[in-house]
């Protein structure tokens, strides 16, 4: 049947009672499948390890969402021979086919929404508006990259190339071979889907080895892909220790392409592990690394300054600050400082702290380790800085922090430059807008800023001058849609692949000109 074009899923509005009792029962249906024990998936086999990772709710870190099997090298190395004898077969399959499991697996996703959110809600610590997000977004990458692909796949008609006489020239976009896909679990439904999704249907075979935290929504959308029609091979789902197996894979000579979305330090490594040559490797391994940010909104004095306290407040501590977009830092302009901090200070203190199931404003961060590093960069920040709020755990058996601020922070420090990926907010006064940009701009990293102002002369200035892959003018820098704000950052943010864009399948292809005398 014909394909319409690509919408945005529409987001849940759980002030309807009806969509809330909904989510209610989600929740309450998926705590009954908590305990469970997961498998490995490499082509048809399904293996069971007694090595297990224990995947917990990090409200409740006691409660075992479930145990998740973990690769050894060895189940690494059979992982990649499945999805190279997989490849032979998927990359012939035809375009149209490929790209229908997309459809499908779309359409399945949309018909139990919130029971993949649920599982988000306990294993990731999303309330419920971030779940749902995450869940539309999963459905949109995958009707927009399967529509990617047939665009592709149409490049002859739509973009023919310069005819010459006598001869008959077109290009193919084929697919690079096998890829290690490698997501993190701030957007484990999402991101997980869109650079499996994306890989797989330019007709890649791939191994997904998702976050250690998050496994069990990437099982799901495993299972998923595979109830969509995706044959067993050209996925398999491979948890396992970054170290151990994640460097044998990136290292591996039948590697044809890495997609990683993490931190700056895991992404250097495999950029660096990635450009050696193994024995027998004949190609250029690609590398798609999507790293982290350190974002921030800029406020001047002809600001609508309401709008741009919320922007401020939602961008910094929307899953409790654990995004890549991020509003970590607000650059704010000496003339309306005060009145800032008080607007930021009065709309945090409205945000209420507790459980995700609940659909608590701020819920846990995701781990022991996240906890403890967060709270030190706040304990560090105390000794240095003027704490406007916050400062100290949140109450509960959980992961939780207290939403927190630093005002007066000076640009050079730690806060304003290190991504703490947590409610960590730094604020920073400048003279006037110009110095404003200046401080946005000291960072290492370029994912996403935004511009609150009512002057065009300085947010054309602003557009020209603030580097960042997503730049964002009086709203706030999170919330990218897909198709709508294709995603990713300079710098140390990464290699831009402009995710939920219309360059990004080119990642997970090569194009091959085809001449033939008529
Ligand atoms: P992380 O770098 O710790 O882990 C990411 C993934 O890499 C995980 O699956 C992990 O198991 C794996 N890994 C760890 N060591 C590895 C190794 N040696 N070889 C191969 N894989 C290895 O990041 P995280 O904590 O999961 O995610 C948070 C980070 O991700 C933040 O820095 C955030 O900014 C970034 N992020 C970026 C984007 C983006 O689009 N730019 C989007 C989301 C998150
Ligand atoms: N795409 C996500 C956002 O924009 C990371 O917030």
């Amino acid at each position: 049947s014909a394909i319409g074009a690509f919408v945005n899923e529409k987001l849940t509005d759980f002030g309807n009672e009806t969509n809330a009792n909904e989510m209610r029962s989600a929740i309450k249906l998926i705590k009954s499948r908590q305990g469970e024990k997961y498998p490995l998936h490499i082509g048809d086999e399904v293996i069971y390890t007694d090595d297990m990772t224990v995947s917990v709710d990090p409200a409740n870190p006691t409660q075992v969402v479930g145990y998740v099997s973990k690769a050894s090298r060895d189940l690494a190395e059979k992982a990649m021979e499945a999805s190279l004898l997989a490849f032979e077969k998927w990359k012939r399959t035809p375009v149209e086919e490929r790209a229908v499991c997309l459809f499908k697996a779309a359409s399945l996703i949309r018909d139990k929404k919130h029971e993949y959110s649920a599982w988000m809600i306990l294993e990731s610590g999303k309330n419920w508006t971030e779940a749902d997000a995450d869940t539309a977004e999963a459905i949109d990458f995958l009707e927009y990259y399967g529509r990617e692909m047939l665009r592709l796949n149409r490049t002859n008609e739509t973009n023919p190339l310069t005819r010459l006489t006598g001869e008959v020239n077109w290009l193919d976009y084929i697919p690079l071979g096998v890829g290690i896909v490698i997501p993190p679990w701030n957007f484990p439904l999402a991101i997980c889907a869109g650079m499996t999704s994306a890989a797989v249907v330019a007709g890649n075979s791939v191994v997904l080895k998702p976050a250690s935290t998050t496994p069990i929504i990437a099982y799901r959308f495993y299972e998923t892909m595979i109830e969509a029609g995706i044959p067993p091979g050209v996925i398999q789902y491979l948890p396992g220790s970054g170290a151990e197996i994640g460097d044998y894979l990136t290292s591996h000579p039948k590697t044809r392409f890495i997609s990683f979305t993490g931190s700056k330090e895991v992404g250097l490594r495999i950029n660096r592990l990635a450009a050696e040559t193994a024995e027998g490797q004949i190609w250029i391994k690609r590398v798609i690394a999507e790293m982290g940010g350190k974002d921030g909104t800029v406020v001047d004095e002809t600001a609508d300054l309401d709008m741009a306290a919320e922007a401020i407040v939602s961008a910094a501590f929307g899953f409790q600050g654990q995004k890549c977009s991020a509003g970590s830092r607000a650059i704010i302009v000496e003339s309306v400082y005060d009145e800032m901090l008080a607007k930021i200070a009065e709309l945090t203190a409205k945000l209420s702290l507790g459980q995700p199931t609940e659909n608590k404003a701020i819920g846990p961060v995701i781990d022991e380790s996240s906890y403890e590093r967060i709270l030190s960069y706040i304990e560090r920040g105390k000794g240095k800085n003027r704490l406007l709020f916050g400062g100290g755990k949140g109450a509960g058996e959980g992961y939780f922090i207290e939403p927190t601020a630093f005002a007066d922070v000076n640009p050079d420090s730690e806060l304003m430059q290190e991504e703490i990926f947590g409610p960590v907010l730094a604020i920073a006064k400048a003279t006037d807008w110009k110095e404003a940009i200046r401080i946005y701009n000291d960072t290492e990293f370029g994912l996403t800023g935004s511009y609150f102002s009512h002057d065009e002369d300085r947010i054309e200035a602003a557009l020209r001058d603030m580097h960042c892959g997503n730049l964002y003018v009086n709203r706030k820098c999170t919330g990218a849609l897909v198709g709508v704000h294709p995603f990713g950052g300079f710098n140390m943010s990464g290699t831009d692949s402009k995710a939920g864009g219309h360059d990004y399948l080119l990642l997970f292809t090569q194009a091959k000109l085809m001449s033939r005398k008529e």
